[in-house]
C-alpha cells in the first residue's frame, strides 16, 4: 500500500487537515513528524468542529492508529488534555491507537516562558510566534540539552534532567524580566505525572511504523505549518524551528526517505500567513478583508487574524521543488466565489528588475511587490458541488491555470469546510508506488 506525505505549500493553514483526515480513510497510519501544538487542525465531522494542536486528525476514524514521531515537540500538558478531551467525547477507546515517540522532545515550562519572555522582548523585530515554546525546545534539542519523552515516564530522569536545565533558564529569564513561580520541586512532580498519564502510549516509534510498513500497512504522514515557514528553506527568520518539508517526514518519524511513494502539497485558492515575514501578494486592502471575512482566517491555535492574499505562483513553485510535490490539493476555492476578479502573483517586481523565481534573499523579497495576472472569478455558490465536470467553468479554468503556472496537477479542490465538500480527482492512495528510475 502507498505511503503518502501531505505537506503545506504556503505559510501554513492551507487545511491540511482536512485533507488529512479525508485520506485517512485510506491510510492504516497517521504520522506527525514535526511541529508541535503551534499546529492547529480544525476538522469538521457531521457539523461538529474538532481542534486538533498535536494529535493527528485520524485520531477520529476508529481502528487507524496515530504516531506522534520522533521529531515532534510534545508538550505533555496539551497532549494529556487532548487525550483525555477525545475520550470525553467517546474516542480512542483503544490506546493502542496512539503512538508516542520516546526520542520526541518534550516542551517544558521554561521553554514556553522564554518563547513569550523573547519576544516581548523583540518588539518590532519579533517572529510572531505562537508563544508555545517551539523554537526554544528545539533549541535545546539541538544543543543537546533537551527532555525527550523517555525522560519524561522516568521520574528519577525527569528530575535529574530538570536540575541540570532548569537553573540556567531561570536565569535567562531573569535577564528578560520574566520568571517562572512553580519551585522545582513542584515542578518536577507535576510533570512526573504527566510522563505517568503519556507513559501507555510512549514506545520505539520508528520499529513499530517499521512493522506496520512490514505487515503492509499504508502511512500518510502529516505535515504542520507550511514550506515557506521551514527553517532550511523558508523565509528564514520568520520561520517556525523545525524543518516542514517532506524530506522530514522521513527523519522526523525514523523511516527511510525510500519509503515515501508520493508528496501532496497543499495550498489554498488564496494564501495566509500569520505573523511576521515578507509576504510579496499580501493584500492590504479591501479585498483583502473580504477574503478574511469569507475565509474565516482567524488562527486556530491563537486566534489571530491571519494576513490574506491572492494565490503566488512563485512560491508555489517553488514548493514542489524543495517538496518533490507530485500533486496539489487546493482547499477552499469556495471562498474566490463573488469576487469579480481572481488573481495570481506570476513574478514579483523589486526596484527595476523582475523575478520569476522566488528570491532567496529575504532582504530583496522583503522589496518586491507582486506582478499578477488577472482571471475572471464566478458567482456560483460551489459547497454543493461534488464532480469537477460541475464546477463552473471558470473556476476549473482558475484551477487549471494555477496548475499549468506550477507545474503539477491539481489533484484535489475543496469547496466547503465538511468532510464530504472536498472533490478528489486523483486519489495518491489509489496510484501505484513511483516507477524507478
Ligand atoms: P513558532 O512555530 O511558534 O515558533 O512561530 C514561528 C512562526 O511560524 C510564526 O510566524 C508563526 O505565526 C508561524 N506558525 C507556527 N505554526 C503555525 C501554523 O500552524 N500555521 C501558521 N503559521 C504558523
Amino acid at each position: 500500500m502507498p505511503n503518502v506525505v501531505v505537506i503545506g505549500a504556503q505559510w501554513g493553514d492551507e487545511g491540511k487537515g482536512k485533507l488529512v483526515d479525508l485520506f485517512t480513510e485510506e491510510a492504516d497510519v497517521v504520522v506527525r513528524f514535526q511541529g508541535g501544538n503551534n499546529a492547529g487542525h480544525t476538522v469538521v465531522v457531521d457539523g461538529q468542529k474538532t481542534i486538533l494542536h498535536l494529535i493527528p486528525s485520524g485520531i477520529l476514524h476508529p481502528g487507524k492508529t496515530c504516531v506522534i514521531g520522533n521529531g515532534v515537540v510534545v508538550d505533555p500538558v496539551v497532549l494529556a488534555q487532548e487525550i483525555a478531551e477525545l475520550k470525553e467525547r467517546g474516542f480512542l477507546k483503544d490506546d493502542n491507537q496512539l503512538v508516542l515517540s520516546l526520542d520526541a522532545h518534550v516542551i517544558m515550562p521554561w521553554h514556553q516562558a522564554l518563547d513569550i519572555a523573547r519576544e516581548q522582548r523583540a518588539g518590532a523585530g519579533k517572529i510572531g510566534t505562537t508563544g508555545r515554546g517551539i523554537g526554544p525546545t528545539y533549541e535545546d534539542k539541538v544543543a543537546r540539552r533537551g527532555l525527550r519523552v523517555r525522560d519524561l515516564i522516568d521520574e528519577a530522569r525527569l528530575a535529574r534532567k530538570v536540575k541540570d536545565r532548569l537553573p540556567a533558564a531561570r536565569e535567562e529569564l531573569a535577564r528578560l524580566g520574566a520568571k517562572l513561580d512553580e519551585e522545582d520541586g513542584a515542578l518536577v512532580q507535576r510533570y512526573a505525572e504527566l510522563g505517568r498519564r503519556l507513559a501507555p502510549y510512549a514506545q520505539d516509534a520508528s520499529l513499530w511504523l517499521h512493522k506496520a510498513m512490514k505487515a503492509g500497512k499504508s502511512l500518510l504522514f502529516e505535515g504542520a505549518q507550511g514550506t515557506l515557514l521551514d527553517v532550511d528553506h523558508g523565509t528564514y527568520p520568520f520561520v517556525t524551528s523545525s524543518n516542514t518539508v517532506a524530506g522530514n517526514a522521513a527523519c522526523g518519524s525514523g523511516v527511510g526517505p525510500t519509503a515515501i511513494d508520493h508528496v501532496i502539497g497543499i495550498t489554498k485558492a488564496y494564501s495566509t500567513r500569520v505573523g511576521s515575514g515578507p509576504y510579496p501578494s499580501e493584500l492590504k486592502d479591501a479585498t483583502g478583508e473580504e477574503l478574511r471575512r469569507i475565509g474565516a482566517e482567524f488562527g486556530a491555535t491563537t486566534g489571530r487574524p491571519r494576513r490574506t492574499g491572492w494565490i503566488d505562483a512563485l512560491a508555489l513553485r517553488y514548493a514542489v521543488r524543495v517538496n518533490g510535490l507530485d500533486g496539489l490539493a487546493m482547499m477552499k476555492l469556495d471562498v474566490l466565489t463573488g469576487f469579480p476578479e481572481v488573481k495570481i502573483a506570476v513574478g514579483y517586481r523589486c526596484g527595476d528588475r523582475t523575478y520569476d523565481e522566488m528570491p532567496s534573499d529575504l532582504e530583496t523579497l522583503e522589496r518586491c511587490e507582486a506582478i499578477y495576472e488577472s482571471l475572471p472569478g464566478w458567482t456560483e455558490k460551489l459547497d454543493g458541488l461534488r464532480r469537477w465536470e460541475d464546477l463552473p467553468a471558470t473556476a476549473r479554468d482558475y484551477v487549471k491555470h494555477v496548475a499549468k503556472l506550477v507545474g503539477v496537477e491539481v489533484v484535489a479542490v475543496s469547496v466547503g469546510a465538511d468532510r464530504g465538500e472536498t472533490i478528489v480527482m486523483k486519489n495518491p492512495f489509489h496510484v501505484k508506488k513511483r516507477a524507478a528510475g
